[in-house]
Formats: C-alpha cells, structure tokens, sequence
C-alpha cells in the first residue's frame, strides 16, 4: 500500500534533518521511501493559489448546498470554440475520408463544405454501422486507421502552424517560423524556460504577478528562503506595480537581474503595457544585459495602441523571449496549444543562441503539441476562424465592461477590463481574502484575493471575465444588492 501523506500548513515550519533532508512538518501514515523531498519544493510557502480556492469553494457548497455558486475566479473560459475551428480538429480525425470527399466533389477547406461532408460522413457512417457496427466505428476515425493514422510529429510544432503564427499574429514584425515553438500552453513553457535558464539565474516580477513564474523560480532554486517579515522570496527582485505607478514598476529603483518576467496585458491587475513603457524595459533590460520574458497570452483582449507583443519594440530581438497561448484567445484551456517565440539575435553571454538550446530542450522534455489541437490552432488563424473567435472575444470583453461598472456603481476603484478579462478591484485598508470570504458569504461569489499573486495584491480582488452573460447579470444585481 502506497504511504498516506498528510500535508500540514504552518506559518513556521519546524524543520528537522533526516541525512541530507529538511523535511517540514508533514505526517505520515505507514511505510516511507528512503527519498528525501527536493529542497526547494520545500521552500514553496502555500499551497497554489486555485487550489486553495477550489477548496474553499468546496467547503461553501457544504455549507449552503442550495446556493447557486457564480465563479468569477480562475481565468476557464466559457464559451463554446467556433464551429469552423472544432470542423478542423474534427476534419484531423477524419481525413481518411479524404478520397470520398473528392469523389464527392466537395473541397475540405471552407467551413460550410466541412459542415456538409460531417453530414454525409454522418450518412455513411450510420449505414456501415447497420451492416458491421464494429468496423463503421473502427472507421469512423482516421487515427484508428493504417490510411489515417499519424504518430509524433515535429517537436517544435507543425510547418504551416508555425507559418501561420509568423504570418497572422506577428505580421510585419519579422519573426522566422523556425523562431516560433508551438507548445501544449503557455504554462508549460514557462517551466520549460526555467529548466532552460537553471538555478543559477536572478529573476525580477512584477508584484503582484501570475503565480506560476514565482513558483517555478522557486521550484528550480532560484529564489532564497521565504522572508515571513517581508512575505517576499529572497533573491527574487519584486517589481511593484500598483495604482501609483499605474501598473509599470519604477525601473530606477529595480535592481539588476539575469531575467525579468512580464506579462501585458496583465493578469491579475488588467493592466496593459503603453508603447512607451514597453521602451523603456527594452532598453533597461539591454543596459543590464538582461532577457525579458513577456507573456502575451491575452493580447488578444487589447483594444487600444498597446502593444500587443513586446517584437513591435525595435531592438527586443536581442532581450526578449515571448510566451503566448490559445487558451484565452480561442478558448483552448481544455485543448492545450500555444507557442514560444525566441529570435536568433538572443544570445547568451558568452554568444551561443538562446533559440538553439530551447530547440534541445522542446527535443529534450516535449515531443511536440498534439496534431489535433495544431489543426484546431491553424483554422483559428484563417480569416473565417479570426472573425469567429474576435467574436468570442469580444464577447468576455463586453463581460467586464458589465463587471468593471458593477464596481464602480459600488464607489470602488476599478482597473483593468478595457484590454483585459480581467478587473482588479480595490479595497483599501482591508485582506483581500476578507474580502473574497465577505463576497463568497453574502452573494456566492468566487472571487479571487489578490494577496494569492504577492504582497502588492493584498487589499485587491481579481474578477474574471468568462463567464456566461446570465451568469454574469446576476452577479452584477447580487454584488449591487448586497455590497452597498
Ligand atoms: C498570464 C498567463 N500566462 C499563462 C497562462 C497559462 O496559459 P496556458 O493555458 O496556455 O497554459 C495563464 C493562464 O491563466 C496566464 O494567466
């Protein structure tokens, strides 16, 4: 039987030494491995932050089993993927079908016509399924299928997918498709980066920040020892940004580090990085020898001059690494595709490219996004498919237009949600997860604290987007009835 571990969470661990191990105070049940637990998972200070929510979401549905729960929290999206982008994916499965859709005189490439053949496909499927209901299965899907079946494919992602990101999302900006690495989600990558960049780097982010760029420093030894005082990591540069600096860290007070993480549009504060301030971190990070990590996983949402990857600033090529995904942009948090960009002109100090170690690593730790999820990506990129997804876009945005006016009705000051799904909710003077538990008890709202994203969150709340217009009304008239 394997061992029972019960987890404890303790603001002051007791630490004792087994052999080379620091073990916290955990409890265990039963027999016990001779494999001391990695130091620096060690050092992770809380649970993750959704987690953590989840459980208390559960321990509310408990306590009031009839209340109808509205989640504002984690960033899943909602709405259904259009229909031309699930055609393809659909298309991929059935592509042995191929030599009938010619003998049927039906082009496989407009959404319209791949509608038509899933219908008469549908057609013939039902009748071989009369007449052998094992083989009209067994053939119903190419991968079950000698004709049809694929197996791995390039580990940095499909040709025409990776042309198609170059050509659609960075248009005249220059980035080589051999620069781009299509990934199974944005997330991912970022622990891919950190096994890339090793222990021994320095790492600024901004406060608060996406938890997942903390943690994996953590995780890799980067950072020192949780300071209970500061509740900040040592080694780790926090780069504040709050109303006061509207969002973008005061760089002359920052110190210099090896990598600086920043993700614009923001998640959690909804902030978008100005043209101007993009500038001025390209040129810090290159008088410090620095490379940025820029996160553009919701450019999608900007609707102003921002910019919506940090390649529109010149002179990026040789500081930046940038991280995107179709999870809020298409809404593939279940299908899983992103990608990578890392241009040529990236070197590291003693000149090798950065982009030539990546490719080892994507070779390395990941073999490749699945075929499925590529095909999906590529019909997001077509003209039909960004028309349908804009849509859905524009839809979460018209979401946090209603979410961003429900709060100020409030008298509340209210960032975020114009380029963003995201709105960043002030509470002076009060803990965020007061405040979560306040709005969890009085209206069934989840919300999410923003102390969960670092010290600078505390007295914030994060309100997502993603939900369902219903869903969202409703939570507008609770919150306006019972926040007053
Ligand atoms: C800033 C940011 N980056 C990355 C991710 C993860 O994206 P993916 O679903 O592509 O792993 C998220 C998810 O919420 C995010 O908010």
């Amino acid at each position: 039987m394997p061992p029972k571990i019960i987890q404890t969470r303790s603001s002051s661990p007791w630490k004792r030494r087994v052999g080379a191990c620091i073990a916290k105070c955990t409890v265990t049940a039963g027999w016990r491995t001779k494999v001391c637990r990695n130091v620096n998972m060690e050092k992770l200070q809380n649970d993750y932050l959704f987690p953590e929510i989840t459980t208390r979401r559960f321990e509310h549905i408990q306590k009031y089993p009839d209340a109808k729960l509205i989640s504002l929290g984690i960033g899943d999206t909602t709405q259904p993927i259009p229909n031309i982008v699930t055609s393809a994916m659909a298309e991929y499965l059935l592509k042995v079908y191929k030599p009938c859709f010619s003998l049927w005189n039906v082009k496989i490439d407009s959404p319209l016509n791949i509608q038509k053949l899933h219908k008469r496909l549908n057609v013939v499927l039902y009748f071989q399924r009369l007449v052998n209901p094992y083989d009209g299965l067994q053939y119903s899907l190419a991968l079950s299928t000698i004709e049809g079946y694929s197996g791995y494919g390039a580990e940095q992602g499909q040709q025409a997918l990776r042309k198609a990101i170059s050509e659609t999302i960075y248009r005249d900006l220059g980035i080589k498709d051999t620069e781009i690495f299509v990934s199974d989600g944005a997330q991912s990558d970022i622990a891919r980066l950190q096994m890339l960049l090793g222990s021994n780097v320095t790492v600024a982010l901004q406060d608060p920040t996406f938890p997942a760029y903390i943690d994996t420093s953590v995780i890799m030894g980067q950072a020192g020892d949780f300071q209970e005082d500061s509740d900040k990591y040592g080694n780790i540069e926090y780069m504040k940004c709050s109303p006061a600096n509207f969002f973008f860290p005061d760089l002359s007070t920052i110190s210099r580090t090896d990598i600086i993480f920043l993700c614009s549009p923001n998640n959690p504060t909804g902030y978008a990085v100005s043209r101007e301030q993009l500038k001025e971190l390209v040129e810090f990070a290159k008088e410090n020898g620095s490379i940025i990590i820029y996160d553009s996983s919701y450019s999608a949402y900007i609707s102003d001059d921002s910019p919506r990857s940090i390649f529109e600033i010149p002179g990026a090529r040789e500081v930046a690494i940038e991280i995107s995904s179709f999870s809020k942009f298409a809404g593939f948090t279940g299908v899983r595709l992103g990608w990578t960009v890392v241009p040529e002109e990236l070197l590291y100090s003693n000149g090798y490219p950065v982009v030539k170690d990546f490719n080892r690593i994507v070779c390395t730790c990941f073999n490749g996004a699945s075929n499925i999820a590529q095909a999906g990506g590529l019909a997001c990129l077509s003209s039909e498919g960004l028309t349908a997804i804009h849509g859905v876009v524009n839809f979460y945005k018209e979401n946090a237009e209603i979410i961003a006016e429900t709060f100020s009705s409030l008298g509340l000051e209210v960032y975020g949600g114009k380029n963003s799904p995201y709105t960043w909710v002030h509470f002076p003077g009060q803990k965020s997860w007061d405040v979560f538990n306040e709005i969890l008890e009085k209206t069934h709202i989840i919300t999410v604290p923003g102390r969960g994203f670092g010290p600078a969150g505390e007295g914030f709340i994060r309100v997502g987007a993603f939900g369902h217009r219903d869903s969202i009304l409703e939570a507008s008239r609770r919150l306006k009835n019972h926040l007053r």
